[in-house]
């Protein structure tokens, strides 16, 4: 068998979470550990790809052999990830916010006898979205989704939405206790074009191989056809 299925492929992995500031010591953001993502960078990486790991605010050590470029809010991850293309194959595993402020205050907002500061929000660009819609777009295109119910008709649709080839999706009802974020295990569905793939519950490492597998296949078809 061939250990390095991804040798001479380039690799692109977002991860994270993203931090969309309100002020210099407050944020807006989603939960995020990071893991799923910097596991699916590692796998990738020992399949044999050059990978670059886009990486919002999280407390991971970078893997073994993987180009890490750090960023901390939604157009800052749009703009490294941009700059990263062409690659052969993108998977969108950041969990980024979908709203950022419209404006960020200068100084440490203040309590006020007064009444309660009123944030007013601007939309984030979504990144997978874009990514679809590149000149330059990624032939394997994979999104992630997080879904607490209706797991796989909501990522058939987001699937369609966002113009993603895969869509991995979470089962994370029950977080944000019992569950998935922060955790070493995850319980996926592979949404693509042919149906769904249900994967048991295993550890993210083991499905970031998985995946890595599934994407080597593909790629070697591809090639084929
Ligand atoms: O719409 P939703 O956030 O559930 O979509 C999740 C998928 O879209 C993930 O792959 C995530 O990384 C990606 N996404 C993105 N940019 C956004 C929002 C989500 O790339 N602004």
């Amino acid at each position: 068998p061939d250990h390095r299925p991804l040798y001479g492929r380039h690799v692109l992995v977002t991860a994270g979470p993203t931090h969309e500031p309100i002020d210099p010591v407050r944020y807006i953001a989603n939960r995020s550990s990071g893991k799923q993502g910097f596991a699916i960078a590692a796998a990738a990486a020992a399949a044999g790809a050059r990978v670059t790991l886009v990486a919002g605010p999280v407390a991971l050590e970078t893997p073994h052999g993987v180009d890490r470029i750090d960023v901390e809010s939604a157009r800052e991850m749009a703009e490294a990830v941009e700059a990263a293309l062409p690659a052969d194959v993108a998977v969108m595993v950041a969990a980024v916010a979908d709203w950022r402020t419209r404006d960020i205050a200068g100084q440490k907002m203040k309590k006020a006898r007064s009444g309660l500061p009123e944030l007013v929000l601007a939309e984030n660009p979504d990144i997978l979205a874009g990514l679809a819609a590149n000149d330059a777009r990624p032939g394997l295109l994979i999104g992630f989704a997080a879904e607490t119910e209706n797991v796989i008709d909501n990522a058939k649709a987001k699937r369609a939405r966002k113009g993603a080839d895969w869509i991995v999706a979470n089962d994370v009802s029950g977080a944000p206790k019992d569950s998935v974020m922060g955790s070493d295990h995850n319980r996926a569905h592979i949404v693509t074009a042919d149906g769904v793939e249900t994967l048991e519950r295993m550890p993210k490492t083991e499905l970031a191989r998985a995946l890595v597998a599934r994407i080597a296949a593909y790629l070697e078809t591809d090639e084929t056809e």
